[in-house]
């Protein structure tokens, strides 16, 4: 560790030690001139004995230093000496993780969008500088309390996470080989996991999705007991619904959350700007949705209302997949639809099954022909009245199989009638024939 006083380049004095990350190590300096206050971040001795590696990790410095946007920790400066450092400006305040450790997790739809927006506008900006972030995580983003105490989020270490893909790759393996930490693992993309070498910016906008999920829930979306179970999670997709944690959860946010976290990049935000304008959509005012908060001892849920438009066509695209879970489920309101009973199904089913035994009966008195003919009616009407429970009509099944009951009865009165004929008659010629026999 760096001692206080230690100076860098003449110009930047230690003043302490502020928090240690897997490979670097953050300490708050004062500028010797300017007596202004900042961050610094020094590699590691391991990494920085590596004259690849030092140079990388300071070019990556500079490549940040272009992006200047209120979401994001500014990069300021570099130095080399006595060791190779980037000077930030300092963030006063906390991490998003500690944040929700100690405030608690988001608990409106203004409230998130208070926390989210901030965060995508500033990964978005640095996409559009062409910089992946790659580490995105809530001990990354760093929240500075402003006036009246207002939040202000803002996103560190851009960039940083590609020295230590690229130390992987000239050891020949990838980032999650040579060894990750747990914290950082559980926040990669599924094409990260796999060690893809081109990670483009929808691998963040995963690392979003679990960041969300977590400040709508509490929770780590891929909570694991080991690093292989968290890749193994991570790689097949495999997260507790978040509704299951917050019983009132606007089915809006969930969804927002199902379509960041897509295993496949394709099927996820196309961009922060889409990701941000769904979130917003969800918390605008102007929307004729009830406000209403995202936990609550309440069990109905009020209808899912479609972002507000975005303008560019790839926004526009990615809108459109995101209301597509919306509109494959229409919830109606009102109450919900009534569970359809299997057991009185059963119960109907069973009363042209009586007609089997009607058919076997009359073939036992030796009318097969009537026999069969039942049999078929009553295979027929089975065939039909499974129609109709299919189609969701099956309360038409009683009245069909009354009616055919009803059909085959007239039938075998006439045959009845006939029978009784043909016995009297045949009475009245065996008589006849006794009377002149
Ligand atoms: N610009 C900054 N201003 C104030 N604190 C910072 C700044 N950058 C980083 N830190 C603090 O230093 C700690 C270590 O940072 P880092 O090395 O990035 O580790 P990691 O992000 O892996 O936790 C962070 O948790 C954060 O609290
Ligand atoms: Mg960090």
């Amino acid at each position: 560790m760096i001692q206080p006083g230690t100076l860098f380049e003449d110009r930047y004095e230690v003043v302490r030690h502020v928090g240690a990350g897997s490979f670097a190590t953050v300490y708050e300096v004062r500028h010797v001139g300017l007596q202004s206050r900042h961050a610094l971040k020094v590699l590691d001795d391991r990494l920085a004995e590596r004259e690849d590696l030092r140079n990388r990790f300071l070019s990556e410095g500079r490549i940040q230093a272009q992006v200047r946007h209120p979401g994001i920790v500014a990069v300021t400066d570099t130095v080399t000496s006595p060791r190779p450092g980037l000077v930030m400006e300092y963030v006063e305040g906390t991490t998003l993780e500690h944040h929700l450790a100690e405030a608690g997790v988001a608990r409106t739809p203004d409230e998130v969008v208070a926390l989210m927006s901030p965060i995508l506008d500033g990964v978005g900006a640095a996409h559009e500088a062409g910089v992946v972030h790659r580490d995105l995580k809530p001990q990354n983003i760093l929240i500075a309390v402003g006036p009246g105490g207002r939040l202000r989020p803002q996103v560190a270490d851009f960039g940083i996470a590609k020295v230590l893909d690229d130390a992987a790759v000239l050891t020949g393996k990838n980032r999650t080989e040579t060894g990750v930490a747990m914290g950082t693992l559980l926040y990669m993309s599924p094409e990260q996991i796999r060690g893809d070498r081109d990670l483009d910016l929808r691998s963040d906008i995963f690392s979003l999705g679990a960041i969300l999920y977590e400040v709508v829930t509490g929770r780590v979306a891929f909570d694991s007991a080991s690093q292989y179970e968290a890749m193994k999670r991570i790689v097949d997709g495999n997260y507790e619904p978040p509704e299951r944690f917050v019983g009132a959860l606007d089915p809006a946010f969930a969804d927002c959350i199902r379509m960041a976290l897509a295993v496949n990049p394709d099927e996820r935000f196309q961009s922060c700007e889409a990701f941000r304008s769904a979130l917003e959509g969800i918390g605008d005012p102007r929307a004729t949705r009830p406000h209403r908060p995202l936990a609550s001892a309440a069990t109905t849920m009020a209808p899912p209302t479609p972002p507000r438009p975005i303008s560019t066509a790839e926004q526009e695209a990615a809108t459109r997949v995101y209301q597509e879970p919306h509109t494959a489920k229409p919830r109606p309101p009102g109450p919900p639809p009534r569970r359809k009973k299997p057991g009185t199904a059963v119960a109907l089913e069973m009363v042209p099954g009586l007609f089997g035994f009607f058919g076997i009966g009359h073939m036992y008195n030796g009318r097969i022909v009537l026999g069969l003919l039942v049999m078929v009616s009553y295979w027929i009407l089975q065939f039909f009245n499974i129609l109709l429970l299919f189609v969701g009509i099956g309360f038409l099944t009683l009245p069909l199989t009354l009616l055919v009951y009803m059909v085959l009865s007239a039938w075998k009165a006439s045959v009845d009638a006939d029978e009784a004929n043909l016995l009297a008659e045949a009475a009245a010629t065996g008589s006849g024939d006794t009377r002149s026999g």
